[in-house]
């Protein structure tokens, strides 16, 4: 495995990317109410690949559907690029996102009836760029996801591994500052997934930049530089340094 743990991330000289403090959320009411956070402090600083684990049901997604701005919360502040996102309006976190976060879902949400090439250039045109222009960029994501020769089919003529790719593809397209994945190593090989975790390393050791990833595949712990390990809708623990470092050897 290729690890990244090695280089080393300063968190006294680099900024805050994430800061959440105290946020909790609860869905439904009644008897079919589940607290899905039940006050979540996490933060992410720039320049870090920040792993997200927990077992099934424990609020990851939940964690990452409200920092994206994708979900409203209950209580507590969230901070996202030096930006609240406490009262906030609807339209201005959309902009927003779409500007700075690249997001990679769980059940990948590519648009069916366009090709992988156009799902891959929608952040792009999004963004202003002009499709001539995004087709291109996307065509070299593509290559770089190893889906060069897939660009003018639709996600519903490709493998679960490279629907999941070309997600990766279109989170990455726009060079946003912040990326969130959630499990986006789950439908791909052993060398498929390394090659993916690769280029989420890189990107989040760009300038001003940092991914964080759910996931629950040991295979990935060796890329990051801090562990968040959630249980029940709360941090359980966070780890980095030496810590981190016994814990990657534990999973390995
Ligand atoms: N839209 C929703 N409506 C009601 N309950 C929800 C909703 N989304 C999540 N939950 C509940 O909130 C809790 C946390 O869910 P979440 O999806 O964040 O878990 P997770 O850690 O991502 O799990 P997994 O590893 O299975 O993806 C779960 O008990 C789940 O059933
Ligand atoms: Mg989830």
């Amino acid at each position: 495995m290729s690890s990244s743990s090695s280089i080393p991330t300063d968190s006294t000289t680099s900024k805050t990317a994430v800061r959440v403090r105290d946020v909790t959320k609860t869905f439904g009411t009644g008897d079919g109410r589940t607290v899905a956070l039940k006050g979540v402090d996490f933060e992410t600083r720039e320049g870090e690949l920040h792993l997200v684990v927990g077992p099934s049901g424990c609020g990851k997604t939940t964690l990452l559907s409200v920092v994206a701005g994708t979900l409203d919360w209950d209580a507590g502040e969230i901070d996202v690029l030096g930006t609240r996102l406490n009262g906030m309006k609807k339209g201005a976190v959309t902009a927003f996102r779409g500007r700075h976060i690249g997001f990679i879902f769980q059940q990948f949400n590519l648009i069916p009836t366009l090709t992988c090439v156009e799902n891959v250039s929608v952040p792009l045109l999004l963004n202003g760029v002009h499709r001539r222009q995004a087709e291109s960029t996307a065509a070299e994501l593509l290559q770089r996801v190893g889906l060069g020769d897939k660009g003018r089919k639709h996600p519903t003529e490709l493998s679960g591994g490279q629907q999941q790719r070309v997600a990766i593809a279109r989170a990455l397209s726009h060079e946003p500052r912040l990326i969130i994945c959630d499990e986006p190593t789950s439908a791909l090989d052993r060398d498929t997934g390394h090659h993916i975790m690769d280029l989420l390393s890189t990107a989040a050791r760009a300038p001003g930049r940092c991914v964080i990833i759910v996931t629950h595949d040991p295979r990935t712990y060796g890329y990051a530089d801090r562990i968040t390990e959630m249980e029940d809708g709360r941090v359980r623990q966070v780890l980095d340094g030496d810590a981190l470092r016994h814990y990657v050897a534990q999973h390995a």
